[in-house]
């Protein structure tokens, strides 16, 4: 199984380096258009094998898409990411000229693959590679719920004091600080409802922390985070190449699903070898629907900044 990662940024390796570890794949490939970066990287990554105990081929390249050739899934992590007091929304121009020609040259060399996006502002991302190359729904995937999920899961664990294994919870809706839709009814520990633990102040408090997650983190380090999106990425590619099923929101086309149309958000997703296998059905409450609904509002009128480039 073979995964190439455009972008050797933070977000790139600590994918790369998840993938090799957790043994997801046999074969990674990481780009870049900075010289040396990706090779540096690879290189540095394959000399933990002996000591981490894996085997996966791990190889950098600059600007070198005939080695990506024939991959069976390809992550997009490549672009510019947010600086503190940025929006995902101000990356839009640059990383929509980066990502659509990285999705030319991934598709010249691996026509059948199957697209993670991650670049932001991912759910136009997501929605740039599909549209602007006439794919299959299936086959173009954008993470952003997967990460967000997690971290909602963390802020459930520390306020109740419980194991984050045992949290069950899910974010829907835009993968941005005002569009994403943390499911407080749905979260459980361990099947029981969590918010049977939880005050509403605290409920409030969890969800307002896991919308600006991403935004907290780029403060306290300059730059957006790299290991939980990183690991994230790779929990998804695994369920594909392994075809492990998991059932992960994802940002995915929607064609009627959830009253929404011509649109890539979050949604809950079986996925497997052939990318999204199934788009679950959630049955929402009227408060989740109008957020949903407002949701999508705000990435719609940011895919018509695409009108350029689609
Ligand atoms: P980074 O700056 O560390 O890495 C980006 C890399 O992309 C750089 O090494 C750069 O040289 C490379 N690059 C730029 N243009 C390229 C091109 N045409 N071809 C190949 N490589 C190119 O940034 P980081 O932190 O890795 O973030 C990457 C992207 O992922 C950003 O847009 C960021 O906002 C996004 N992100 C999305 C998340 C999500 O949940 N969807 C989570 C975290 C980051
Ligand atoms: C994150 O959520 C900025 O999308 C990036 O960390």
């Amino acid at each position: 199984m073979k995964v190439s990662i455009i972008g050797a940024g933070n977000v790139g390796a600590s994918c790369a380096e998840y993938i090799a570890i957790g043994k997801i794949a046999n074969e990674v490939i990481l780009l870049d258009i900075k010289k040396g970066l990706s090779e540096g990287k690879a290189l540095d990554l394959t000399q933990t094998s002996s000591t981490l105990g894996f085997d996966t081929f791990i190889k950098g390249v600059t600007d070198d898409y005939q080695s990506t050739k024939d991959s069976d899934v390809v992550v997009i992590t490549s672009g510019i990411p947010r600086k503190p007091g940025m929006s995902r929304e101000e990356l839009i121009g640059i990383n929509a000229d980066i990502v659509n020609s990285v999705t030319e040259n991934i598709l010249k060399y691996s026509p059948n693959t199957i697209i993670v996006v991650v670049s932001n502002p991912m759910d136009t991302m997501t929605y740039l590679v599909l549209k602007s190359n006439k794919l299959n729904e299936n086959r173009v995937i954008g993470m952003g719920g997967a990460l967000d999920s997690s971290r909602f899961k963390t802020y459930l664990s520390k306020a109740i004091n419980k194991p984050q294994s045992d949290i069950h919870a899910m974010v829907i809706g835009g993968h941005g600080d005002t569009t994403m839709i943390p499911l407080m009814r749905l979260a459980s520990y361990n099947g029981i409802p969590i918010s049977n633990f939880l005050s509403s102040e605290k409920q409030e408090e969890i969800i307002s922390s896991t919308m600006i997650g991403g935004a907290t983190l780029t403060k306290l380090l300059g730059t957006s985070a790299w290991y939980a999106p990183g690991a994230s990425v790779s929990y998804l590619v695994d369920s594909i190449l392994n075809n492990k099923k998991k059932i992960i929101p994802c940002s995915v086309y929607l064609e009627g699903q959830y009253g929404l149309n011509d649109i890539c958000i979050g949604v809950p997703c079986v996925i497997g070898k052939n990318g999204v296998e199934e788009i679950i059905d959630l049955e929402l409450n009227s408060t989740e629907k109008d957020k949903l609904k407002e949701s999508a509002k705000a990435i719609t009128l940011m895919n018509e900044s695409l009108k350029n480039f689609i």
